[in-house]
């Protein structure tokens, strides 16, 4: 049976190496992945709560909280900026968090990250494993992916990744994603409920 992957960037520049790196993922995949890249959070505003409740939840943000939703798991590849989550992309999460249902609850969520820096965006990994945590997200544990010193990793037009290990990494930890998937599927199905009364 086949799953349903949304892939997000957490880089808005059009030569990202993160956006590369998830334009690679399909090729990585196991076959049962279909995988679909998120709708943009790039015009979402910046959250507050008093036009939240005044104007309410921008369209963009619905488009985004809807395709989690939709999607058996998500696959969230990240630069860091400043040893943490890059402003935007920690905004597009305050809003997801704020919509009704919200749409991280229970979902399988693989972090991948992209970095000039020799650590690739380790340090962003920990701090959205804090948050997606707090979201109840269910996060694929290992394998960590760190594409660190990227620009040396991909080829000239980004539409290869070099390093065989970092690709065989990649697909054991998207293989993980799927396992992870199942088991959240089989835990929700309203028969399998291992503990109840
Ligand atoms: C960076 N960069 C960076 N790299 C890193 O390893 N650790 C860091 O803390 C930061 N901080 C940082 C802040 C800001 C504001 C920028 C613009 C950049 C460098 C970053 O890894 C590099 O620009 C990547 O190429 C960004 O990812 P994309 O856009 O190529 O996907």
């Amino acid at each position: 049976m086949s799953v349903r992957v949304l892939m997000i960037s957490g880089s808005l520049r059009a030569g990202s190496y993160n956006s590369a790196l998830l334009r690679l993922l399909p090729s990585l995949a196991p076959a049962s992945f279909a995988m679909d890249t998120a709708p943009s959070f790039a015009e979402f505003p910046f959250y507050d709560a008093d036009e939240h409740q005044r104007a309410g939840t921008p369209e963009a943000v619905l488009a985004l909280a809807e395709a989690i939703r939709r999607s058996d798991g998500v696959v969230i590849v990240s630069p860091e900026y400043n040893w943490t989550i890059p402003g935007a992309l920690k905004n597009a999460f305050d809003w997801l968090s704020r919509v009704e249902n919200q749409p991280l609850k229970g979902k399988a969520v693989a972090l991948q990250s992209a970095s000039a820096g020799p650590l690739g965006g380790a340090r962003m990994q920990y701090h959205m494993r804090m948050m997606l945590t707090f979201l109840e997200a269910n996060l694929v544990a290992t394998p960590e992916i760190f594409v660190g010193l990227a620009p040396s990793k991909f080829s000239e037009d980004r539409s290869q990744l070099l390093d065989g290990t970092l690709r065989t990494m990649i697909e054991a930890q998207l293989r993980k994603l799927e396992d992870v998937i199942r088991m959240t599927n089989w835990a929700n199905a309203p028969d399998n409920h291992a503990i109840s009364g």
